[in-house]
Order: structure tokens, then C-alpha cells, then sequence
């Protein structure tokens, strides 16, 4: 059976879902949602760059929620609870990487009542978080015994990441370091990370664990070109945000990502490394184990900047969790609760 999906959003997450829900056996698109008032009227085919698949954009919430589909794959800006409540009491399942990964009992009986009302699930995935932040050390940590420390963490250079705005004004990237420690983005991205950190604590059963949460700067020490144009010395040029979870003195749990753009003329002199840029996940149990994940990042700031891998394997994860949230109970699904999420072979070589 064909499962009927919505794509929410087009920007480069929603390109790239399109692109996959179109090479996935079991998935159709059915429909799109569009911001942008030059994108409404126009193909999502054209829009994710695979050229036409007749299924028009629309920015009409209501068109969309009268649509009869399975699901709605939701990635806009920012998540708006209310939008994704009203999808789910309209019978769609939803996906989406915007939330929802480990919910408090609070966010989780907002939502399960208008899924259990529209007889359908929530689940929200991706690759940090809902990847390389919790999903893979837990995986990891399957293979070992006695579990005492697990780390997710992103060795990234940003001048990959296609969003200029918010590279400049969320991240703070180009401002000097006091308007950027009192900027936004560490408390945004508690909002994620803080569910990687709480899933791996609750699931590995650790006692009661205080979360200590840094973010710390380096400056260019000479001028430093960047798609969001020349970062200044003295400009915020690199970024480490960690989120640690401690029993006592001991740390059991390490969620961290490290922007930086590009590892030359820094202060403090922080380095990518041999690794170069990278995912890391460790698990330290009988036996320690780490693994380094390459192929996430894309090959050239330009090809970033063209198709990010890292947008691509989020997509993926929300595109390829889609049959498996459409067959669970209604309610919220996370991580821990599914089966093994894969993808599908490539249609030349599917039976
Ligand atoms: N969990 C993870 O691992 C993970 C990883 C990557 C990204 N994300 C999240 O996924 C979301 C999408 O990422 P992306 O890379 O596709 O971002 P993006 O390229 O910035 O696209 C976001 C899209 O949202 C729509 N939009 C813009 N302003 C809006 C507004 N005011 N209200 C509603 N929609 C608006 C636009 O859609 P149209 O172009 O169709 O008009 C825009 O293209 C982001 O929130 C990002 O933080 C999560």
C-alpha cells in the first residue's frame, strides 16, 4: 500500500525530502505546503529541483489539512505547536525534525491528545538530534554492558550551512563575543539538545543527573571569508555548544556541537583535527567503543552550500521513519519505541 505524504515547507530540508519521497517504494506526494509567496502555484517537483511531478504548492493551511493524505513530513522555520496539533486531529501522522524527540510529560499530553483525537502519531527525528545526538550512541550502547559514558557529538565547518540569517543573527556568527554569548542560540538549541541528553539518561536508566550547559567563542585573529561576507578580527568566528549531564563528579552523558568556519586564524586556536570534520559517537561500558562517522559533511564549502549532506540525512531519516510512524498506535512515537528504521534500495535495483 502507498502511503500519501504532504511535504511541509521547502527549504533545504524540504527540497531534499521531496527528492527521496519520490525514489521511496512505499511513499507518494500528495501535496505541499510553501512559505514563500513566489513559490505558491508552482510544481514541488520543479521546486526540489527533480523537474515536474504535478503536485502544486500551495500556502493555504486549510487546503492542506482537507487534503486526504498519511502524513505530513513538517519542516518550516521554527515549530508552531498549535499547526502541528491541527494537522494531527486532522487524521495525518506527523514526522518532523523541528521537536518532539523526548518529550517532558507536559509537551507530550499537549500533543497526544489531538493525535489520539485524529487516530494518529507524532515522531520527531533527524540527525542532531534525533541521529548522531541519541539515536546512534543508544545503538551503540546495545553492544555493550555496564554503561558509564555516552557522547554525541558535530565537528562541522559552518561556512557550509546555507542559511545566512541565521548563521549571522540566531547563531551569532560575525558579532562581537558579548553580543553573541547574549544572543539566542543556546537557549534554541536547549530546546533539542537537552531531549538528546534526557532520552540517553531515561533509556540507559542513570540516577538523577544535573545538565550543565556551556557555549564558548573564538574570534578571528585576520579577516576570514564567509558566505555571510568577511568575519572581522575580533568577530566570532567559531562556536562549541555542550550540553553535559553529571551524577556527582562523574559525567555520564556529552551532547556537544563545533562550528567553526573553517580551523585557521582562531583565538583560542581551536582545530578540526585529523578526524577533519566529522560526527563522533562514544560509548564508554565493557567494551569502550567509538565510532566516526564521515560522508555527513559535504566535500567543499561550495558543494555545502549547493546540497548539504547533513540536510540530506535529515530528510532521510524523517522520510525513511514514515512508514513505520503510519503503522504504529496512535499517540507519540520516539526513537526507542520503533523498530529499526532503514532506508529502501534504489529503485534500479528493487525486486
Ligand atoms: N533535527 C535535526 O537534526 C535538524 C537538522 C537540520 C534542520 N533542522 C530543522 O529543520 C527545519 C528546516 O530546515 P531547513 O534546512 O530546510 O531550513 P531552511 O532552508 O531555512 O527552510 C525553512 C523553510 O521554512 C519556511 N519558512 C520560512 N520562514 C517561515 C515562517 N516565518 N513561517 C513558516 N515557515 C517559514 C520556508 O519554506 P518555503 O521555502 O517552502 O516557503 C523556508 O524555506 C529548521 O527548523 C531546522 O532547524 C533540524
Amino acid at each position: 500500500m502507498t502511503l500519501r505524504v504532504i511535504q511541509w515547507a521547502t527549504g533545504g530540508l524540504g527540497r531534499a525530502a521531496i527528492g527521496q519521497i519520490r525514489l521511496h517504494p512505499d511513499l507518494e506526494l500528495v501535496g505541499c505546503w510553501v512559505h514563500s509567496p513566489g513559490k505558491v502555484g508552482r510544481d514541488a517537483g520543479e521546486l526540489a529541483g527533480i523537474g515536474p511531478i504535478g503536485v502544486i504548492a500551495t500556502d493555504s493551511i486549510d487546503e492542506i489539512l482537507a487534503l486526504d493524505a498519511d502524513c505530513v513530513l513538517y519542516s518550516p522555520l521554527m515549530p508552531n505547536p498549535k499547526e502541528v496539533a491541527a494537522i494531527l486531529r486532522s487524521g495525518k501522522n506527523v514526522v518532523t525534525p523541528l521537536g518532539w524527540f523526548w518529550p517532558t510529560a507536559e509537551e507530550k499530553e499537549r500533543m497526544v491528545a489531538p493525535a489520539l483525537e485524529g487516530g494518529v502519531t507524532l515522531h520527531g527525528t533527524g540527525i542532531d538530534p534525533g541521529g548522531a545526538t541519541e539515536q546512534q550512541p543508544l545503538f551503540f550502547t546495545g553492544l555493550s554492558s555496564a554503561i558509564t559514558f555516552v557522547r554525541g557529538e558535530e565537528y562541522s565547518d559552518i561556512r557550509t550551512y546555507d542559511a545566512p540569517d541565521v548563521v549571522r543573527h540566531l547563531m551569532g556568527f560575525g558579532q562581537s563575543p558579548e553580543q553573541a554569548m547574549h544572543g539566542p542560540m543556546l537557549a534554541l538549541l536547549d530546546n533539542g539538545f537537552d531531549q538528546s541528553v534526557r532520552m540517553c539518561l531515561d533509556t540507559l536508566g542513570f540516577a538523577d543527573a544535573e545538565i550543565r550547559r556551556s557555549r564558548e567563542v573564538a574570534v578571528a585573529t585576520a579577516p576570514i571569508d564567509s558566505p555571510i561576507g568577511e568575519i572581522q578580527p575580533g568577530q566570532v568566528a567559531a562556536q562549541r555548544f555542550a550540553w553535559e549531564a553529571f551524577i556527582g563528579d562523574a559525567k555520564v552523558v556529552r551532547v556537544a556541537v563545533n562550528w567553526l568556519m573553517g580551523d585557521e586564524n582562531l583565538d583560542p586556536p581551536w582545530k578540526f583535527g585529523e578526524g577533519g570534520v566529522r560526527f563522533e559517537v562514544e560509548v564508554k561500558g565493557d567494551p569502550d567503543c567509538r565510532v566516526t562517522i564521515h560522508g555527513w559533511h559535504p566535500s567543499s564549502v561550495a558543494a555545502g552550500l549547493e546540497r548539504n549532506p547533513g540536510i540530506v540525512v535529515t530528510a532521510a531519516h524523517c522520510v525513511n521513519s514514515i512508514p513505520y510512524v503510519c503503522a504504529a498506535e496512535p499517540g507519540l512515537l520516539t526513537f526507542v519505541d520503533m523498530p529499526v528504521v532503514t532506508g529502501r534500495a534504489h529503485p534500479d535495483l528493487a525486486r
